[in-house]
């Protein structure tokens, strides 16, 4: 009899607990879903001391990161995957095409409703682009890093993952296209760009500013960008894309990084042209070959802000030339590179530079 009671008495204990209100579950699954998508850089650094600037970018795992803060937890419902563990001079094409691949694939089948991807800051701006142009989606995609490793003293990437996160699970973030949020300011993926080698404020888009400032755990949004063509290019599939060259140009500048280019066997070189995208005499003629040849050419500028406009002192047209408008060389050569899967017609090309 005992017996039989103490089982009753277990059920019993059983069934309550299982109908007991499942507090903490119910909250969390009320927050917004992100998953961040590790690929390495300064914001997973290590270095040996607190104070010294030396460091290796890409050392700390996704999970050491989400470890390290715990705030997040209260913001959104949080998942990590490790993609690249790498410093982002080391970004690749075979990393882009991974990441946008499993990024559409998280929207594709609802897995989240937000994604951060930290990311190392030097070629964030174009792995940011890179994902505006190929990933389908109108949910949030939020690039962040950090200028200071994890175990350096007033390390930024905590404050600034935090952040990302919260970007990414605002309903105020849907339709922005893929941005950055660093330094409590967020910028379209098409204008952000580095600006400074070491400074924390690092990120700005010396055309047109952030798009929102993010403060105490809100984002607010001021701007948006008109040129977030809702077609994207599709890159499932696809293994590598063209090869492009950037070549740069400066006063007296020979056409042998031209003529390389030629002789490799490139499908475009983006010339980071002086002023309005110009080069001398015997730059423009190599220039000239190679789109003879079938490589596309663009024009884009080295001098960081404003724009290149077609036919000033280039008559592009008759050169079969086309220009970057106002997208830095870096990013010209993204869209070069995505563009060159579709066509290599100079007017077809020069209509997407004009609406990308
Ligand atoms: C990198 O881009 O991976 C190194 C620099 C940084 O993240 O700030």
């Amino acid at each position: 009899m005992k017996k039989i009671i103490n089982v009753l008495f277990v059920v019993l204990l059983v069934f309550q607990v299982q109908a007991q209100p499942k507090k903490h579950n119910q909250a969390t699954k009320e927050l917004p879903r992100v998953i961040i998508l590790a690929t390495g850089g300064t914001i997973a650094g290590a270095g040996e001391s607190s104070t010294k600037a030396a460091y290796t970018a890409g050392k700390v795992p996704i999970d050491d990161l989400l470890n390290a803060v715990p705030e997040m937890h209260n913001v959104a419902q949080i998942k990590g995957e490790q993609i690249a563990q790498i410093g982002s001079q080391d970004m690749n094409v075979e990393t882009w095409l991974k990441l946008s691949n499993r990024i559409n694939e998280i929207f594709e089948k609802n897995e989240a409703d937000g994604v951060v991807v930290t990311h190392g800051t030097d070629t964030q701006e174009e792995t940011a682009y890179f994902l505006e142009l190929t990933v389908k989606s109108a949910k949030p995609v939020v690039l962040v890093g950090a200028m200071r490793p994890s175990t350096a003293m007033s390390q930024d990437g905590n404050r600034n993952l935090l952040d990302a996160v919260m970007v990414a699970a605002s309903p105020n973030s849907k339709d922005v296209g893929v941005v950055t949020a660093m330094n409590e300011e967020v910028y379209a993926a098409r204008d952000v760009t580095k600006t400074v080698t070491t400074n924390m404020a690092t990120f700005k888009s010396r055309n047109f500013g952030p798009i929102g400032l993010i403060y105490d755990g809100k984002v607010s949004y001021y701007y948006k960008t008109l040129r977030s063509p809702e077609q994207k290019f599709d890159v499932k599939g696809l293994k590598k894309l063209p090869q492009i060259e950037i070549v740069y140009g400066y006063a007296d500048a020979s056409p042998k990084a031209v003529n390389a280019a030629i002789e490799e066997g490139v499908k475009g070189i983006v010339y980071a042209g002086m002023g309005n995208g110009n080069f001398n005499a015997p730059v423009g003629e190599a220039l000239e070959r190679a789109a003879k040849n079938g490589i596309a050419v663009c024009r884009s500028a080295r001098a960081g802000a404003g724009r290149v406009t077609l036919f000033n002192e280039v008559d592009d047209q008759a050169l079969g030339f086309v220009v970057a408008d106002d997208l830095n060389p870096q990013k010209a050569r993204v869209l070069l590179m995505l563009a060159l899967t579709k066509t290599n017609n100079q007017k077809e090309l020069q209509d997407i530079f004009f609406a990308y």
